[in-house]
This record gives C-alpha cells, sequence and structure tokens, in this order.
C-alpha cells in the first residue's frame, strides 16, 4: 500500500502542551501554528497530495472569548503569510466550516487565500475553521431541499456521491487516513461522512510535538494495515 492521499488531522493538545511547560495556553496555540507549517512540509515531501486540518469547531466558541480571538489572530496571520508565499509553495488553500459567523475582513481574508492559491495543487491544503460535522450536513440538506423545491432537482437524483457534492469538502477525495494527535480516541464532531473508510491513527503526543519523524510513523502504521472496505482480501 502506497503513501495516503489525503491525512485529515485533529491537532488536540495544545494546551496541554503549553501547561507543561508552565505557559499560558496561547502559547501552544502559537507553537501549533508553527507546527502546521513543518508538517505541511513534511507532508508535501513525503507525498501526500492533501491535508486537512482541524483548527476551530463549532464548539471551540464556549472557550475563554481570549483564546477564541487568539486562535483567530494565529489564522489570520497564517493566510496572511499563504498569501504572500502561495506562488512559492504551490499549495491550494481551502477554508471549510461556516465562515459566515467569522468577522467580513477574516472572510475576505479567507476569500483571498483561496483565490490565489487556486491555481496550485502540489498539496492541498484545508482549514476546518468554525467547523462542525453535524453543522455541514444540515447545511447541505438545507441546500438539497432548496433545489428540490426550486424544481432543479428530484428527489430520486439524490445518491451518496451526488449528496457528497454539497458538503464543505466537494473538491476533496475523502480521507485515507486520519490522524488525532495527544492521545484521545474521539472523532469531535469531525468529517463524520467523509471519514467512512479512513484508518484512525492515534498519536500520544501533543499536536506542536507532532514531527515530521511522527508523520511517517503514521504514515507506516497506515501502510501496513489491511484495508477490506467490507470486501474480500486481495492475495
Ligand atoms: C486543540 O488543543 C487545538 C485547537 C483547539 C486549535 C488548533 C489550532 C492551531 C494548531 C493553531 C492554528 C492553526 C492553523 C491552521 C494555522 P487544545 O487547546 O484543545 O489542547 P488541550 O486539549 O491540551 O487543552
Amino acid at each position: 500500500m502506497s503513501v495516503p492521499e489525503h491525512i485529515a488531522i485533529i491537532m488536540d493538545g495544545n494546551g496541554r502542551w503549553a501547561k507543561k511547560r508552565g505557559l499560558p495556553r496561547n502559547a501552544g496555540h502559537t507553537a501549533g501554528a508553527k507546527n502546521v507549517e513543518d508538517i505541511c512540509v513534511a507532508a508535501k515531501k513525503l507525498g501526500v497530495k492533501y491535508l486537512t486540518l482541524y483548527a476551530l469547531s463549532t464548539e471551540n466558541w464556549s472557550r475563554p472569548e481570549a483564546e477564541v480571538r487568539a486562535l483567530m489572530r494565529l489564522l489570520s496571520g497564517y493566510l496572511d503569510k499563504a498569501i504572500k508565499t502561495a506562488h512559492e509553495n504551490r499549495m491550494h488553500i481551502r477554508v471549510i466550516g461556516d465562515i459566515t459567523r467569522l468577522e467580513p475582513k477574516f472572510q475576505r481574508q479567507i476569500i483571498e487565500a483561496e483565490r490565489v492559491s487556486s491555481v496550485y495543487d502540489e498539496l492541498n491544503l484545508t482549514i476546518a475553521i468554525n467547523y462542525g460535522s453535524r453543522d455541514e450536513l444540515v447545511r447541505a440538506v438545507r441546500r438539497v431541499g432548496a433545489d428540490i423545491k426550486a424544481g432543479t432537482l428530484a428527489p430520486e437524483a439524490v445518491s451518496e456521491e451526488l449528496f457528497a457534492g454539497y458538503l464543505d469538502t466537494r473538491e476533496l477525495p475523502d480521507p485515507d487516513l486520519l490522524i488525532r494527535t495527544s492521545g484521545e480516541q474521539r472523532l469531535s464532531n469531525y468529517l463524520l461522512w467523509q471519514l467512512a473508510y479512513s484508518e484512525f491513527y492515534f498519536a500520544q503526543v501533543p499536536w506542536p510535538d507532532f514531527d515530521e519523524a511522527q508523520l511517517v510513523r503514521a504514515i507506516d502504521a497506515y501502510e501496513n494495515r489491511d484495508r477490506r472496505y467490507g470486501g474480500i482480501r486481495e492475495e
């Protein structure tokens, strides 16, 4: 089996990483954002085509306001840099999630980063911001309903494939591998539809410590698994 084409990651453990060092939680997020850059480079080098990262969930709004603001600042700073380095990195950036709740300036920045990077596809980086899988599914169902009501879609025409085209991830293949760092083994409302057949890998280290060697270990574990899709094993 070869390198997974698409890896989805739940970047957990920034807070614990910071606490262990006696630092504020936001220092953990800053280290986590820096690690995103390193992992993008490593993923591209290893031949991964799609990387989809969970940066801010619909549930994260319940965190202290200062922490949410700091996360937004980090994401905004990251996108700002990405707009400037798009050519050099040849990376297509996409954002999934309901961005309508974000500051208008931040929304414009997202649209701009997606636009300037859309000509590239050496690595496809998708960042989930204000993302929740159930929310994504509900938004998709609403759009399907609207098209049926408008008479442009027949209910019988709704298939798994067609429905996937209404999701935020419509331009992406399903992930082959999901990685969650920091020892937790939960999906936390991430890509519930898209992860139906993916392999799961749980790393013990917190996200800021998840380096290239850790990524290689996750890919090795993936390559050694026997993916059966409920079918008969190929001899
Ligand atoms: C989970 O750690 C992590 C997050 C909620 C945020 C992830 C965000 C980043 C890594 C920064 C920016 C991202 C990009 C794409 C530039 P936690 O705070 O839940 O950690 P804990 O469980 O140890 O408290």
